[in-house]
């Protein structure tokens, strides 16, 4: 990514940060918003951290993930002022000095140890709105996550500035990549735990930058929807792949699901082709005003009338929708808000002011409820999986009469398949996923 790029779009993205944080406050009737980049977390009877996680609300103000114990504050009408710690150390390597497109834009103060910060946040506590763990205040700015000023914050932050979709399109460069080099090692036969060691070599990331945990999976493990074993040897035969892995460019998160059929495995990649095209015609309807739960409900008619055709059940695609049958094989949501944590908050939010939306009756792991809008970037990720413990279920059901037990049973040994991109909403929807994976040639 040229920093000119970014560094051309970073004022308006501040602008849009500081407007947004000038209406939270006047809903909370507080005057600074004060930001607790977070604290190290020690595992428990040791002395050695958990791998640190900034406070999401600080990540977006500025392209910093490694300030343990630094603070922003923002008052209206002024220059943020980010607090910044750098300690003397010569056990850890210290965050960097603050350097970039975006210093100039910040009153920055350095400091050597954490509770010297508390000298330059705003004398009167309770006239701040301190967002962040408990665990990282200091005496009386101790974090209250003033709930009006979440509240706004959360809804708002559906919405991405050209900033944020630029960061975006680079954790999808990067995390396509690196699906290639895994597609690659899996055709060579490598186990999941190599697909994984070449994914992060191509990605050039850790485990612990990425968004999240990988989900690498051959054979039967796709029937696993969160799958995390990474088995050390390959199977005799690797029949079919999904691998779910993002990655992250400066605290922004991609998400993207790719399956696989091998070499002789014919029937498994029709099916997966049929996934393939329902998912795009998905992405195509990511546009504004949809309703995403219905958007969500539809996928389950479309994705029932694929097992309809293809002969795993014989009932119509309707009654298998009604009677929940369709959940068996697809049995979680169609997506979710992405951003600055892969699952993206204020999905069920009713407005800038709280409230929730629920979900549809019978879809209880839908994680987006709300009507999408143009800029807002959501995950669309269709599934079909043969899972052992609620194929048990259907067949103590009636409806089990109504189902090919031979064809799904012959598909147990491919797990499943989940085809997941990250589309940016608009009358035409920008595909971030497919756009990286084309850009690859
Ligand atoms: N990778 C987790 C998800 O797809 O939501
Ligand atoms: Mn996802
Ligand atoms: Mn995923």
């Amino acid at each position: 990514m040229p920093t000119a790029l970014l560094s051309q779009l970073y004022p308006a993205h501040l602008a849009t940060l500081q407007q947004r944080t000038s209406a939270a406050l006047e809903r909370a009737g507080r005057d600074h918003l004060v930001i607790a980049a977070g604290q190290p977390h020690y595992q428990f009877l040791d002395d050695l951290p958990y791998p640190f996680q900034v406070n999401p609300h600080f990540k977006q103000w500025l392209p910093v993930t490694k300030a343990p114990g630094s603070w922003l504050v923002i008052t209206p009408g002024q220059r943020p002022r980010l607090i910044y710690l750098q300690p003397h150390d010569y056990w850890h390597v210290v965050p960097e000095a603050p350097a970039g497109y975006w210093v100039e834009h910040f009153d920055i103060v350095i400091v050597r140890e954490a509770r010297e910060a508390a000298a330059y946040l705003p004398p009167q506590p309770q006239r701040c709105a301190i967002l962040g763990e408990t665990a990282a205040g200091i005496d009386e700015h101790v974090p209250d996550n003033t709930q009006a000023v979440i509240d706004y914050l959360h809804y708002q932050r559906a919405w991405k500035t050209d900033y944020e979709l630029a960061m975006m399109r680079v954790a999808s460069h990067l995390a396509t990549r690196a699906h290639r080099a895994a597609e690659q090692a899996f055709r060579s036969g490598a186990s999941e735990y190599g697909i994984q060691m070449a994914y992060l070599a191509a990605a050039r990331e850790t485990e612990n930058e990425l968004p999240y945990g990988n989900i690498v999976c051959l054979n039967e493990h796709a029937a696993v929807l969160h799958y995390t074993n990474l088995e050390r040897n390959p199977p005799l035969h690797s029949r079919s792949f999904l691998i779910d892995a993002g990655a992250s460019y400066h605290g922004y998160a991609s998400d993207i699901t790719r399956t696989y059929a091998g070499a002789d495995a014919a029937e498994f990649q029709q099916l997966v082709d049929a996934v393939d095209a329902a998912q795009q015609q998905f992405c195509a309807q990511v546009t504004p005003g949809k309703d995403y739960a219905q958007l969500h409900v539809h996928a389950h008619h479309v994705l029932a009338g694929i097992l309809h055709e293809q002969g795993f059940i014989r009932m119509s695609a309707e009654s298998a929708v009604e009677s929940g049958v369709s959940g068996v094989f697809f049995p979680h949501g169609l997506g979710h808000y992405i951003g600055l944590q892969v699952h993206d908050v204020g999905g069920f939010q009713q407005t800038d002011a709280g409230g929730s939306i629920a979900r549809p009756a019978g879809h209880p792991y839908l994680r987006l409820t709300r009507t999408i809008d143009t800029g807002q970037v959501m995950t669309i990720e269709p599934g079909l999986y043969f899972i052992d413990m609620l194929l048990a279920e259907l067949k103590k059901r009636p409806e089990a009469a109504d189902v090919n037990w031979e064809k799904v049973d012959a598909f147990r040994r491919y797990g499943g398949i989940r085809i997941e991109d990250d589309v940016v909403c608009g009358e035409t929807p920008e595909n971030l996923t497919r756009d990286a994976f084309a850009a690859l040639g």
